[in-house]
């Protein structure tokens, strides 16, 4: 396995494209997944189908295809995606994909966060004389952001294994750099099993880091 050395650089470029394709999805799933949580949760009836409706239909087709259709399908609809960060269009593309995808699913996890706090919390604010949005804003939102970190966490390592599909479109991830490598070298255990490695330290750096939020976040218990 000493020929992995040859390609650590590309190994190691290939981890920060993993980390920051990531990265970056999960910040603007979390800001399209706020939107669509609230779309959820309003009192429009409108709203609440049109949120639905995405919400089942990302969570109900492989992220395989849907960065198919957006990566490829998309340009040739005239849909060009801009280069971002001095990365290539494809990376952006991949990155749109992640995205959507992460929204569905970080919309959820929002709202079941909301949906645990009881009943009669909103009921004391009111009565208390707040309206509907400052009870949510200052009483509601705070608890719930306590109960979603371990799931936004989770999300976040859900989110750096899945992001290997984007080495499919050619992004130059951890994924694409062991595919160019077995291409390469012939061999095909070392690069695979190499990049591997490089997946679980990174989740398993997640989860504990996650862990121990979620501990420091409940001694008051
Ligand atoms: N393998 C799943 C799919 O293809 C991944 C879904 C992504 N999950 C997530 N929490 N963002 O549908």
């Amino acid at each position: 396995m000493g020929y992995i050395g040859d390609y650590f650089g590309s190994y190691l470029s290939g981890t920060g494209v993993t980390i920051l394709i990531s990265l970056l999805a999960l910040v603007a799933g979390f800001i399209l997944g706020l939107v669509i949580c609230i779309a959820k949760i309003s009192n429009s009836k409108v709203l609440k189908v049109i949120s639905g409706v995405y919400i089942e239909i990302v969570r109900g087709t492989p992220l395989l295809v849907q960065i198919m259709i957006i990566a490829y399908a998309l340009p040739q609809v005239g849909v060009q995606f801009p280069s971002i960060l001095g990365m290539g269009t494809e990376f952006t593309g991949g990155l749109v994909a992640l995205t959507l995808n992460s929204a569905a699913y970080i919309a959820e996890i929002m709202r079941s966060g909301i949906q645990s706090i009881n009943k009669g919390q909103m009921e004391a604010s009111r009565s208390l004389g707040f309206n509907y949005w400052q009870a949510m804003r200052f009483i509601i939102v705070p608890q719930a952001v306590k109960n979603i970190l371990p799931a936004l966490g989770n999300e976040f390592v859900t989110l750096v294994k899945e992001s290997a599909i984007v080495s499919f479109v050619g992004i130059a991830d951890i994924m694409f750099v062991a595919n160019t490598v077995k291409n390469s070298t012939y061999k095909a255990f070392g690069p695979y099993l190499f990049a591997a490695l490089i997946y679980f330290i990174i989740t398993f750096t997640l989860s504990k880091a996650i862990a121990l939020l979620e501990k420091k976040m409940t001694v008051d218990k």
